[in-house]
């Protein structure tokens, strides 16, 4: 029961999230207090944060709080925010700060900041990253929302956000209304690519080289001891040597290979498709768990069409040329992610400083990775770079791995081994890089049938033609 005005936030929701942010909260010296609708999760907030102020409801909750109040929302992204914004705005006062944790859609923040903006109180869309183990040891927290509204809780967002290896908190106002929410759901299409491309890595090194479990782990620990080195490399070789407690057998081998979503990837490629920027490879890995996810029709159809048979022998190279796949194809991925990005910061005026965004991605974060620091340094020397890929450092790293990454895909292909991440990126960077495409093509089959008109080579303006058929 709570008693006096004493705590310096509330947070509503106290799921894994929620709990852990809460008990990072307190280490840092700041009086919380919890509700939740579930009894039991507000027992093990008390018991995690033994000297937090267990709330029994929102109300109590609210009489606990310091003004002006400062009250952070970690439910289910959806109707829930919605339903606990029409709960609290009424109650709450002008200044106020009302953070959303979740994993909030970006259209939906800037609805509810416009709206909780009408009642005098600050809306902050906060993505955060880096699950369970984040939460409680050090967050990457990318924000959203007016810059007093963020100004306020800045100090105890900074106090509990991972540190990156310079020691900066990683933690940023990347922009107004839906920015952080926006920021934080490409990172999630970013993480979704990249765990795909890790995938393919792991599943090509076993099925077509035939390396055993061991050599697999070796292979991801070293790679992760070099330029792949990254926290989702970090824990593929940590769980490439986990056996299943309860056979002995490689782990990898007893779990279903049907991939399930809760929605990000999917967000994060309409979004770039609404823009109009191609992200190809995040896409392709929202695809290729729909695939994964069709298993029934996968094994009639894997007993209906063999593969291809492999081929005799493998290129020496082949590992390293893995590897070289998945660094290029990394690359591929954070260039389309930051393209986004940039789109996404110029359709609605939200000015992202993109330095920023992989300031705070290099810490705490699922997609932290040694190659985050030189998009850093890419970003410091050309904030205004179109594309990360013409970074002459970053571009440099591509040109030194290109010959591995075809070989890698080619082999892949010929083989029957689906990679679509790896081969995504590739396509993705061979169309950046011509300078003449077949869009040619595409522009004459829609002049013909549908007189949609085309431009020429040789002179500006829209032109149709008569073809004749
Ligand atoms: C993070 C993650 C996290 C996300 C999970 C689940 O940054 O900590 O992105 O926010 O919710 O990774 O995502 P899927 O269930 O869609 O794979």
């Amino acid at each position: 029961m709570a008693q006096g005005t004493i705590a310096d936030i509330g947070v509503i929701g106290l799921g894994v999230m929620g709990r852990n942010l809460a008990a990072n909260l307190a280490d840092h010296g700041a009086m919380v207090a919890g509700t939740d609708l579930d009894a039991g999760r507000r027992a093990a907030f008390a018991a995690a944060v033994p000297n937090g102020v267990a709330c029994e409801t929102a109300e109590e909750l609210l009489a606990a709080l310091k003004a002006p109040r400062v009250v952070l929302i970690m439910v289910p992204a959806g109707p829930a925010v919605d339903a606990l914004l029409a709960a609290l705005l009424p109650r709450l006062s002008d200044g106020d700060v009302l953070i959303d944790g979740g994993n909030s859609h970006y259209q939906d923040t800037r609805r509810r900041a416009a709206l909780a903006a009408e009642a005098g109180v600050h809306f902050v869309g906060l993505g955060v990253s880096g699950g369970e183990e984040g939460a409680r040891r050090g967050p990457a927290l990318m924000a959203g929302g007016t810059a007093d509204g963020i100004g306020r809780v800045a100090p105890l967002l900074q106090a509990i956000a991972a540190r990156a290896a310079d020691g900066t908190p990683c933690f940023a106002r990347v922009g107004p209304d839906g920015a952080g929410h926006f920021v934080k759901m490409i990172h999630n299409g970013i993480e979704y690519a990249d765990m795909q491309l890790i995938a393919e890595g792991y599943h090509l090194l076993r099925h077509l080289g035939g390396f055993s479990y061991d050599r697999l782990a070796e292979t991801f620990a070293a790679w992760n001891g070099g330029e792949l080195a990254s926290y989702l490399m970090e824990i593929t070789a940590d769980i490439l040597r986990t056996p299943d407690p309860e056979t002995g057998a490689p782990i990898l081998e007893v779990i279903q290979d049907a991939a399930g979503q809760k929605g990000t990837g999917h967000w994060a490629t309409t979004t770039a498709m609404e823009l109009g920027m191609p992200a190809p490879t995040i896409a392709e890995a929202v695809h290729a768990r729909c695939l994964s996810a069709l298993k029934g029709e996968r094994l009639r159809a894997a007993d209906t069409f063999p593969p291809p048979p492999p081929a005799a022998t493998l290129p020496e190279t082949f590992a390293a040329d893995v590897g070289d796949a998945l660094l290029c194809g990394r690359i591929a991925v954070y260039a389309q992610g930051f393209a986004v990005i940039a789109a996404g910061s110029a359709r609605f005026g939200w000015d992202v400083d993109l330095a920023a965004v992989a300031s705070v991605w290099r810490g705490g974060c699922i997609i932290r990775a040694r190659l985050v620091d030189r998009i850093l340094a890419a970003l410091t020397r050309a904030p205004d770079l179109p594309n990360l890929m013409f970074d002459p450092d970053i571009g440099a790293l591509l040109a030194r791995g290109e010959a591995g990454w075809r070989r890698a895909v080619g082999a892949a292909v010929a083989a029957g081994q689906p990679v679509p991440a790896m081969a995504s990126a590739l396509s993705y960077w061979d169309g950046y890089r011509s300078g003449r495409l077949w869009a040619n093509m595409i522009q004459a089959q829609r002049d013909c049938f549908g007189a949609h008109g085309y431009e020429r080579t040789d002179r500006p303006g829209m032109v149709h033609t008569q073809w004749g058929r």
